[in-house]
């Protein structure tokens, strides 16, 4: 079988987020499946860096403004092919924003033309391809499911991810002809939504099969609570709709070989941690304290991911043993809270701005928990590493997160299964009831031990979720016949 994946990110050439580890990993992941996986993404400056040298193999002379070339290259045994549209693609910022985080104008047109070649490609473009389905992950890929349903010709059959419903793409439907959608396509059955286009509404309605990064969000996003507006079209369509939990990329996080941690180490050498531990004490010049209760947080600092609730909890926190060590990047007023907290709890609190792959495996392999307290979470990957690494997870009870923790309730304790801390609802109160929980819990060192255990144990690869899509792609091939 055959895949074309459409994405905006892609792990390692380029990331923003948790899609870009996911699309990065489904190629090779998929592979054992008997799936060929080819992807489509963006030509930002970054990714034609890594990708080096390779064959033109499409060519446009105006795709939405200018030329554009689709340029095959290859990363880690996988075809790779970058659209290359210096109009688009070729500057500075991020694949979304600019270097001060403003939104491009031109976003529309810039994913428009993805999902312009992306279903081109589909219906052959590319001599010596021909995909059986494509695979759109995210608004930004979304309008190829509909380009092909509005091009009359044949196709393959089409599957669109929800990574996060709350980015939608929408635009002005004065831009309709301009991003190539016929008339009739502004109905409520084709792209038009709350009077606009809207890009993930036009994918959903138009493909043959959705999925979502877990089976929680799933059901999740048929409420009006979760759905953000696309609720009504999730339950109208509920039969296509599916859940798949993401994976965790085994190569990139493994404690026994990661090389940006100090000491590798595995679920028969835990003691071994503790010199990760030290070491990111010291990097992050927190106290060198064997006994304190270190919580690691790696994240966006947005409102989703709830991080206000943590602000609200430290001045409790620091009246207790306990250390906290962040890196995250997002929200100014959460990114100031974080600094602010810093400064009044020296060697107690220590925060980095920014992105930082090795900072965020260090903490992974040090921290004594890890703390994701999200408002609504897809799936999440870091509670994933974070289970890898034997940082006890202390979670909200939301989409992926209630899926894949187990928490350590009476009975899940007694059976031997927990692997980490669940809260509902996500509150700063409840959290902290949470905090005070784990908190109790590290304190009794085989308790502790027992949760590390059993989440470095627990079967986090890809291999389950691979065998999932692989299957839903054949589903869904043979269903269009
Ligand atoms: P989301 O995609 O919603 O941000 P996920 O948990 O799915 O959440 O994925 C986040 C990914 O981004 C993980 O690989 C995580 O390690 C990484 N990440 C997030 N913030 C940072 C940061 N400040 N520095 C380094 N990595 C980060
Ligand atoms: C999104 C979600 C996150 C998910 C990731 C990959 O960014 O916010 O929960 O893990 O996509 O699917």
């Amino acid at each position: 079988l055959r895949v074309l994946a459409v994405a905006s990110e892609m792990s390692p050439l380029v990331k923003t987020g948790g899609l870009a580890d996911v699309v990065g990993a489904l190629p090779s992941a998929l592979a054992h499946e008997g799936v060929e996986t080819r992807t489509l993404i963006p030509a930002y400056p970054e990714v034609l860096d890594a990708l080096g040298d390779g064959e033109t193999v499409l060519s446009y002379d105006d795709l939405f403004g200018g030329p554009a070339w689709v340029h095959e290259g290859s990363f880690d045994g996988a075809i790779v092919y970058a659209l290359v549209a210096p109009h688009l693609y070729a500057r500075e910022g991020g694949p979304y924003a600019d270097e001060n985080g403003v939104d491009y104008p031109d976003n529309a047109f810039r994913f428009a033309a993805l999902a312009w070649a992306g279903a081109e490609i589909a219906q052959g473009a590319i001599p010596g391809f021909a995909p059986d389905a494509l695979h759109a992950h995210d608004w930004q890929a979304a309008l190829a499911p509909a380009y092909l349903h509005y091009s009359g010709g044949p196709r393959p059959a089409t599957i669109v991810t929800i990574h996060n419903i709350a980015f939608q793409g929408q635009y002005a439907k004065e831009l309709l002809r301009a991003l190539r959608l016929p008339p009739e396509s502004f109905v409520m059955d084709g792209v038009e939504y709350y009077g606009a286009i809207g890009f993930l509404k036009a994918g959903l309605q138009l493909c043959d099969r959705i999925t979502t990064v877990s089976p929680s969000y799933a059901l999740e996003i048929e409420t009006p609570e979760f759905g953000m507006g696309l609720d009504g079209l999730l339950r109208a369509r509920a039969d296509v709709v599916s859940g798949i939990l993401n994976g965790v990329d085994q190569d990139v996080w493994n404690p026994a070989t990661d090389k940006r941690i100090p000491a590798t180490y595995d679920v028969t050498k835990l003691k071994t941690r503790a010199k990760n531990r030290a070491a990111l004490q010291k990097r992050f010049q927190l106290e060198p304290d064997a006994e304190a209760f270190l919580l690691g947080v790696v994240s966006r600092l947005s409102w989703q991911k709830g991080h206000d609730m943590l602000l609200a909890n430290l001045p409790s926190l620091m009246t207790r043993h306990v250390q906290l060590a962040l890196i995250g990047a997002g929200d100014k007023h959460l990114e100031e809270g974080f600094l602010a907290a810093q400064e009044a709890y020296p060697g107690r609190v220590s925060v980095r701005i920014g992105y930082s792959e090795d900072l965020a495996h260090l903490i992974q392999a040090g921290a004594d928990a890890f703390l994701a307290p999200s408002r609504f979470e897809p799936c999440g990957l870091t509670q994933l590493y974070a289970l890898r690494y034997g940082a006890v997870p202390i979670v909200s009870r939301v989409g992926g997160l209630k899926d894949t923790i187990i928490d350590a309730n009476e009975m899940a304790a007694q059976a031997g299964v927990a692997t980490g801390v669940q809260f509902s609802p996500p509150t700063a109160e409840a959290l902290a009831g949470a905090l005070r929980q784990a908190e109790h819990f590290f304190k009794d060192k085989e308790t502790w031990r027992k949760l590390q255990i059993n989440g470095m144990k627990t079967d986090v690869s890809w291999r389950h979720p691979a065998q999932r899509y692989a299957a839903l792609y054949r589903e869904a091939v043979a269903a269009r016949g």
